[in-house]
């Protein structure tokens, strides 16, 4: 089989893993293998290099070292933080969500209410924004936790999560966002933030997949999630994953370079392929508001298609792109997102990410802007499907 490039447009399913990033860890499986926690310089040695990763990260998010928890991935984070929120605050039984959070959040939010918790999942506006009073009306005397993603993964919509950190401090109530999609993109700053929680994935700042982080303010209660040895401190069980931490701690440092890149050379791509579509192929619009939005993402409706048969033909074409979150995809469900939006079910089906990253270019996007249109109007020519349909209910939770 011919060998094709590949243009890779799904940063926000998953990153390359910058070679700087492979050089990084390397050495940690041949000659540094070693376990962090002996009690013999062969091991000493390799918690240096622990620690010299935790500072990297801690600096990406203006954290003190000390708050960093390592976790294996964005998902444990979430369940990690929402957990500890619930086992500190046993009279606590409500927890607050959106109902836009990624699955990581959403299916344990689900989980929660099969276990006699109560969970509420706000609705978002048609824009994909946060309505701040409906967040504040809906904080209850038994809130244990509100949870509210920074960056969304489908449409790059920001919420305003130092409002809603200074929301939930003025009723003293904890907060954690899920900022996944934010390093690299926009700079973090916990303090000024003021959350109490915060998760990170190092798949999706080019390093591997399987290693993320929990941030945990200082002072903060916590109980761990995964309980075993006295690891991070007593707050995460279980022999630390050394190699992808060191690989977290360079994506870091990587991260913070970049992130001027990802404002500018990249934002400029990502809005050129944007309204290249938009203005070069007929019945198509953006999903979610454009402005405040991550730099890299675009989310976009095309009229009387379905989103399987575009991504079907762009990966023939070489091109990667999704509908939806990866974790859901295999499934023909339209994006929970985008019903929660209140889109109709024709349009969220007929629904595309596009999300860029560092190693873009401009061909990238020629090649992609040269292809669609084909593309769109092959498949408008032989599946007409319904348009116009009734606005499908989002999901069946209710604040
Ligand atoms: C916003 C968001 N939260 C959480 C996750 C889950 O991260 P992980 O794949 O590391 O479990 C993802 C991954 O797609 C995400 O985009």
């Amino acid at each position: 089989m011919r060998q094709r490039t590949l243009c890779y447009l799904d940063n926000n399913a998953t990153t390359q893993v910058a070679p700087e990033v492979v050089d990084a860890m390397v050495p940690f499986f041949k000659q540094h293998w070693g376990n962090p926690s002996s009690a013999y310089s062969f091991g000493h040695n390799v918690a240096k290099e622990l620690d010299k990763a935790r500072a990297s990260v801690a600096e990406l998010i203006k954290a003190d070292p000390r708050e960093i928890i390592f976790t294996s991935c964005g998902t444990e984070s979430n369940n990690s933080a929402i957990h500890s929120a619930l086992v500190t605050h046993p009279e606590k039984r409500h927890v607050l969500m959106t109902m836009v959070e990624h699955s990581a959040n959403i299916k344990f939010g689900d989980y929660l209410k099969k276990h006699r918790y109560e969970v509420s999942f706000l609705p978002v506006e048609s824009d994909g924004g946060l309505d701040l009073h409906l967040l504040e009306s809906s904080i209850r005397p038994d809130t244990a936790i509100v949870s509210v993603m920074w960056a969304n993964n489908e449409t790059g919509v920001l919420f305003p999560i130092e409002e809603v950190a200074a929301l939930c401090r003025s009723k003293g109530v904890l907060f954690h966002t899920d900022a996944v999609q934010v390093p690299g993109k926009l700079n973090i700053d916990v303090k000024e933030l003021g959350v109490d929680f915060l998760s990170l994935s190092a798949h999706k700042l080019h390093a591997p997949k399987g290693i993320g982080l929990l941030y945990v303010k200082r002072r903060t209660k916590y109980h761990p999630y995964i309980i075993g040895g006295g690891q991070e401190r007593g707050r995460r069980g279980g022999t630390e994953n050394v190699p992808y931490i060191v690989a977290f701690g360079r994506a870091a440092e990587l991260a913070m370079e970049s992130c001027k890149d990802e404002n500018t050379r990249v934002r400029a791509l990502r809005d050129k392929l944007e309204n290249g579509i938009l203005k070069g192929i007929e019945g198509t619009s953006r999903n979610g508001a454009k402005e405040p939005r991550l730099p890299n993402t675009s989310n976009i409706a095309f009229e009387g298609v379905e989103a399987e048969g575009i991504l079907l033909l762009l990966d023939e074409a070489g091109i990667c792109a999704s509908s939806g979150s990866a974790c859901t995809t295999g499934s023909l469900d339209p994006s929970h997102v985008l019903l929660a939006m209140g889109l109709s079910l024709s349009r969220a089906r007929g629904s595309v990410r596009f999300s860029l990253g560092r190693y873009n270019t401009e061909q990238d996007v020629e090649h992609a802007l040269q292809v669609l249109p084909g593309i769109i109007s092959k498949l408008r020519a032989s599946t007409p499907v319904e348009t116009k349909s009734s606005p499908a209910s989002p999901m069946p939770q209710e604040v």
